[in-house]
């Protein structure tokens, strides 16, 4: 694997991103668990829950990662998920666990441009991914776009906490826990240092929300989940007004 990028200012630094999951993808979930005490797997079914009726539907699971959400999806009942990652390595050491004649479809594509028609999913959910994805806003623009009209994009994410006590002890978790750990499961502390980084360096839940809506969603809220080290965050895309 290649040195990564300082995430700051980076200009594109998506191809070291993606080598980068490439590698961890055979550890990343036991490295997952054990990096969040177990509590990863509830955040993302809270994360499904606010999907509401769209979760029934045809749904996008954006930086589908090892498919956890892409799982989950097809025990609600999703007509069809669409799994979209770059890393082929991290869908394929997730796809054993696909359930048997569920409709998962493996799609390596980036964030920023969408294989996708206009108005083709009821949903899209993104659980710890968008935090990755450079000019974040393009990757909310593609959301915006595939979403059908009243679609509804969920978002599970690590945002850089807005009260200093929080910033303060989750800011010392993600610099010594996180790789210490992450290396010692995986084998490669950089990436998690990486990857700690790249909380830091990514926006808070206001300041995300702001960009949904600067990106055409008619409506973004968000909320801590508990412990209040993740976050959900729920927009909506406009209804077509009958007026237009
Ligand atoms: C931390 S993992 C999260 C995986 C999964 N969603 C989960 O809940 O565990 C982030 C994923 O985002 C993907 N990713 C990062 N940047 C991306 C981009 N620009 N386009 C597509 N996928 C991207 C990575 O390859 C990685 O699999």
């Amino acid at each position: 694997m290649g040195g990564l990028a300082p995430v700051a200012g980076a200009a594109d630094r998506a191809p070291q991103v993606r080598e980068m999951f490439d590698t961890l993808a055979p550890s990343y979930d036991r490295a997952n668990r054990i990096i969040s005490m177990g509590l990863d797997q509830g955040w993302r079914r809270q994360a499904i829950a606010a999907l509401g009726p769209a979760a029934q539907g045809e749904v996008m699971d954006l930086c589908a990662g090892t498919l956890d959400l892409s799982v989950m999806l097809c025990a609600a009942g999703a007509r069809r998920v669409h799994a979209v990652d770059f890393a082929e390595k991290m869908l394929q050491a997730g796809a054993h666990k696909i359930p048997a004649g569920r409709d998962v479809q493996l799609v390596t594509a980036d964030a920023r441009a969408l294989p996708f028609e206009d108005s083709a999913v009821d949903g899209v959910i993104a659980g710890f991914g968008l935090r990755n994805v450079p000019e974040v806003h393009r990757a909310l623009a593609e959301c915006h776009r595939v979403l059908r009209p009243g679609g509804r994009l969920v978002v599970l994410e690590f945002f850089v906490p807005e009260g200093l006590l929080a910033r303060l002890l989750q800011g010392s978790y993600n610099r010594f826990v996180m790789p210490a750990i992450g290396g010692l499961v995986s084998g490669f502390g950089p990436a998690y240092r990486y990857l700690a980084g790249s909380i830091d360096a990514f926006m808070t839940r206001g300041e995300f929300e702001r960009t949904l809506r600067a990106q055409g969603f008619a409506a973004a809220s968000g909320r801590e989940m508990f412990p209040p080290v993740a976050s959900l965050v729920v927009a909506q895309k406009a209804e077509v007004s009958d007026a237009s």
